[in-house]
């Protein structure tokens, strides 16, 4: 194998890896209003994976989606460095996620890549700033 299909086999199999602990985090989901579950499993620089799932609560907009509840678990355990998250979900088609967890993610990962999974195996994928163009990073606080 050339060294550029090592690393592509290496990127694979790492993907199927992040695939199985965002399905298997999204079958710990707390959805019991929406019945929507999601997983999301969240790869930092250092090569560490956190999982998170979405939480609902019974006062509605106290619940947290699955991307913001990994990347809060991350950051707890000390990564602010992120290369891709992958995202499940129950739906049939490959879901993105929300406008407030891509602005959640944007602060530490603006070239994140996000991968969308389903429970059969469809997979969309885009970059971050695909997703939120023009976004607000912490750069503009300075630039008063
Ligand atoms: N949800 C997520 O966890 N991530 C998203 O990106 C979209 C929505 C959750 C929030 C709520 O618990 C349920 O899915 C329905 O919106």
């Amino acid at each position: 194998m050339t060294g550029e299909t090592t690393a592509s086999a290496a990127a694979d199999r790492s993907l199927e890896l992040l695939r199985e602990r965002a399905l298997a985090a999204m079958e710990r989901a707390y959805a019991p209003y929406s019945h929507f579950r999601v997983g999301a499993a969240l790869l930092a620089s250092d090569g560490s994976v956190t999982e998170g799932c979405n939480i609902e609560n019974a006062s509605y907009p106290v619940g947290c989606c699955a991307e913001r509840t990994a990347l809060g678990t991350a950051v707890t355990r000390g990564n602010r460095a992120f290369e891709t998250i992958v995202v499940a979900t129950e739906a049939d088609v490959p879901t993105p996620p929300c406008g407030m967890c891509r602005q959640a993610l944007v602060e530490f990962a603006p070239r994140l890549l996000v991968v969308s999974v389903t429970r059969d195996g469809r997979e969309n994928r885009w970059t971050l700033d695909q997703l939120l163009p023009s976004a607000f990073t912490p750069s503009f606080l300075e630039s008063r």
